[in-house]
């Protein structure tokens, strides 16, 4: 640990419910379709270093090493016990990659260490302040012309969507998701220096609109 521990929203909203995050997930979104996308989007090359930023369970690095086992893969979190279900399937599947923990503030990375950072459902679960702050330190962390991609709720392309969305909600927390349902992530991404910043696509599911963001650090960054 880097920092103290600041407190935060478990993977499935509560500690004890963490167990049951992958069941959850393959019940309530097309799995294998919202992370194959941002795989595509993701598009891991030979040699790159790539950090997930909230790494959960480990489905999606599973896949990027899938995609591309010559890509160096990191994975930041800041709960041990997604960190142990995460490395009992690394462990499984003859998979080594480096899982770090941290308090919530700054990232244990020097500046410019990556190449591309993604991250998947983990935005709605962090407020304003630590939106904020988290997409700094990405912007940090990331090289001059660095890549950052974001899978995570967005603006309901629904009625429907937007009600279902109501039992995320219910689960991590009005005050997280609500920025999310506006669709503000973006302009978040641009508050933090990222350019280019769009929405390339989404994935409705059972449970709401997940959107996929990208944006690039400037070639000349302050960092
Ligand atoms: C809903 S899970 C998503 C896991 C995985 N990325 C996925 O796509 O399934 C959210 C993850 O974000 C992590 N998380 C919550 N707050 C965080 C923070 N401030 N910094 C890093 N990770 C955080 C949680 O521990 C959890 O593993």
């Amino acid at each position: 640990m880097t920092d103290d521990k600041k407190e935060f929203i478990p993977a499935l909203g509560h500690d004890w419910l963490t167990g049951f995050y992958d069941l959850a997930i393959r019940f309530t979104m097309p799995e294998r379709k919202f992370r194959n996308k941002l795989m595509d989007f993701l598009d891991p090359l030979d040699g790159e270093e790539i950090l997930e930023f909230g790494f959960g369970t480990g489905q999606n690095l599973i896949l990027a090493n899938t995609k591309n086992g010559n890509a160096n893969y990191i994975g930041l979190d800041i709960d041990p016990k997604v960190k142990n279900i995460a490395k009992k399937k690394f462990t499984k599947n003859d998979i080594e990659i480096q899982l770090d923990l941290y308090g919530g503030g700054v990232f244990p990375y020097p500046d410019n260490t990556y190449d591309k950072v993604f991250s998947s459902l983990v935005f709605h679960q962090l407020d304003k302040e630590a939106k904020i702050s988290c997409l700094n330190e990405i912007c940090r962390v990331l090289k001059p012309d660095g890549a950052l991609l974001i899978g995570d709720w967005g603006k309901p392309k629904s009625r429907l969507m937007r009600g279902m969305f109501y039992s995320v909600q219910i689960l991590d927390g009005f005050a997280t998701t609500a920025d999310n349902v506006k669709g503000l992530i973006p302009d978040f991404m641009v508050a933090a220096g990222f350019e280019n910043v769009a929405e390339v696509g989404h994935v409705n599911t059972k449970i709401g609109s997940y959107c996929y963001y990208q944006g690039k650090k400037p070639s000349f960054c302050r960092v």
